[in-house]
């Protein structure tokens, strides 16, 4: 297997010893700062899990062609089969119902509901959906509908008009809109929580500047430009959604890490806020309402394709944001580095997961309470966060994960502190419900609260999965 750099932009934040020697267990978990109604999730996306790439009129998307690429993927891998989830969904909202979460957070294929981007529906595309959502409504689950987690239809990849094709092209950003607006209007009378997009940032940077995800390119320019595309897609498409389907409620999911200086250096904190303006101020600013960051403008050197009105397009207001938090970073300035000129130091001592992670729930504690203060969201949701280790099946066939539990419980314990001092968290999805298709690390990386068996395709709850299900249990008894 390769060694690759976390999928991640690699400039984040130094845990504290103290983050992590303090963490209480579930036992100590304070459950009570969980407001009743507080929604118990797991999050998966489409291409994932799905399989049944070339089923019932879905056309390949930039990650089919990406995965099909010698050498992209670890392995060789590809989703073609992944979870099989397209033909076993019923079995997965049954595990849904085991752990006892009662929201789920999916994502719908672009290339499955319009094949070539825009133009004809494919009705038998948008069925899928529609049974999987009628399913999870029957088992007492509300979906959370996410519309891009990455998986553009190639046809639009390969559209050239004004530039290098995909989300280059400001028409992407259109006619993503009007695929949101489709969706919306099928799904729209029973999901009422909606999601735009999915950590854009990996869409951009990762795919367009880094090369380790789909398009694959390594194009600064491509990248701002794609940045900007996407961002204004979200824009547009949280007003398709909402004409589609009034009351919806939409908001954005963004991932962000805590950013820390190496050190005292100037240059280190001059690294660090160039590092966290990168992975975090360019995502969150113009969302809300202060625009494309300057110090980022002057630093990536490329002009945006602005256009009179794009601004408050963007700026639209949201229902929520959602925050997939992971890891924090600690930086170093690194002038012959690549954008931002910052270089992840890597602390000894700190505990890391099978993706070469550091540990620090503490970060996600500053975020809730980052995007709670300085940007002022008033509905918040963890929307993914999790963690892979290698896991063991046992010969009895159980799979007892205490690292995995132990980062959720850290975690859940985060979430906890920033309910109490003010954030408005109103629910938590864990990542993911089951182990699936981690992008360019393929099938080795398991996130899974469920184990899956890639042969057979079994599933069995792992221990962590049993965690997730004692505290949901206990925050229910609680809350009556
Ligand atoms: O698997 C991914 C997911 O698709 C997006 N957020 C991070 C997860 C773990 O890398």
């Amino acid at each position: 297997m390769t060694t690759r750099r976390s999928l991640h932009t690699p400039h984040q934040i130094s845990p504290t010893e103290r983050d992590f020697v303090s963490e209480p267990d579930s036992a100590t978990l304070d459950l009570d700062a969980f407001p009743a109604g507080f929604a118990w999730g797991t999050a998966t996306s489409a291409y994932q899990i799905e399989g049944a790439v070339a089923e019932d009129g879905r056309a390949p998307s930039i990650w089919d062609t990406f995965a099909h690429t010698p050498g992209a993927t670890d392995n060789g891998d590809h989703g073609d089969t992944a979870c099989d989830h397209y033909h076993r969904w019923p079995e997965d909202i049954a595990l849904m119902k085991e752990l006892g979460t009662d929201a789920y957070r999916l994502s719908v294929a672009w290339p499955r509901v319009l094949p070539g981007g825009d133009g004809p529906v494919n009705t038998a595309g948008l069925d899928f959906y529609d049974r999987l959502v009628d399913g999870l409504l029957d088992a007492g689950v509300t979906p959370s509908v996410t519309l891009y987690h990455w998986d553009l239809p190639q046809a639009l990849q390969d559209r050239t008009e004004t530039a290098r094709g995909g989300w280059t092209e400001r028409a992407t950003a259109e006619r993503f809109a009007h695929y949101a607006s489709v969706v919306a209007a099928r799904l729209g009378d029973r999901v009422g929580q909606w999601a735009t997009l999915n950590e854009p940032l990996c869409s951009a940077w990762i795919g367009h500047l880094e090369g380790r995800m789909a398009p694959g390119w390594t194009d600064l320019t491509a990248a701002v430009r794609a940045s900007y595309h996407l961002l204004l897609g979200h824009g547009l498409a949280t007003a398709a959604v909402r004409a589609a389907a009034p009351g919806a409620r939409v908001g954005l999911v963004t991932n962000h890490s805590t950013v820390e200086p190496a050190s005292t250096r100037p240059e280190d904190v001059a690294a660090a806020v160039r590092a966290d303006g990168h992975t975090n101020r360019w995502w969150l600013d113009p969302v809300y309402g202060r625009g494309f960051p300057a110090d980022l403008r002057e630093l990536y050197g490329v002009e945006l394709p602005e256009r009179p009105g794009d601004a408050e397009t963007i700026a639209a207001p949201l229902d929520w944001h959602g925050l997939n938090y992971y890891f924090p970073v600690t930086v170093a300035d690194d002038p012959a580095g690549p954008v931002p000129y910052a270089r992840e130091v890597r602390l000894p001592g700190v505990p890391r997961t099978g993706m070469d992670w550091q540990i620090d729930a503490g970060g996600l504690e500053a975020f809730l309470l980052r995007l709670t203060e300085e940007y002022g969201v008033s509905r918040l949701y963890v929307t993914e966060n999790g963690s892979a280790f290698p896991d063991t099946v046992a010969p009895d066939g159980r799979i007892d994960d205490p690292e995995r539990a132990r980062y959720l419980e850290q975690h859940l314990a985060a979430c906890a502190r920033a309910l109490r001092k003010g954030a408005p968290l109103a629910g938590y999805y864990a990542w993911s419900l089951l182990d699936n298709f981690e992008w360019a690390y393929g099938y080795d990386k398991r996130f899974g609260l469920v184990h899956v068996d890639y042969a057979t395709q079994r599933r069995t709850v792992k221990a962590s999965g049993r965690r997730y299900a004692d505290i949901i249990r206990a925050h229910r008894t609680r809350t009556g």
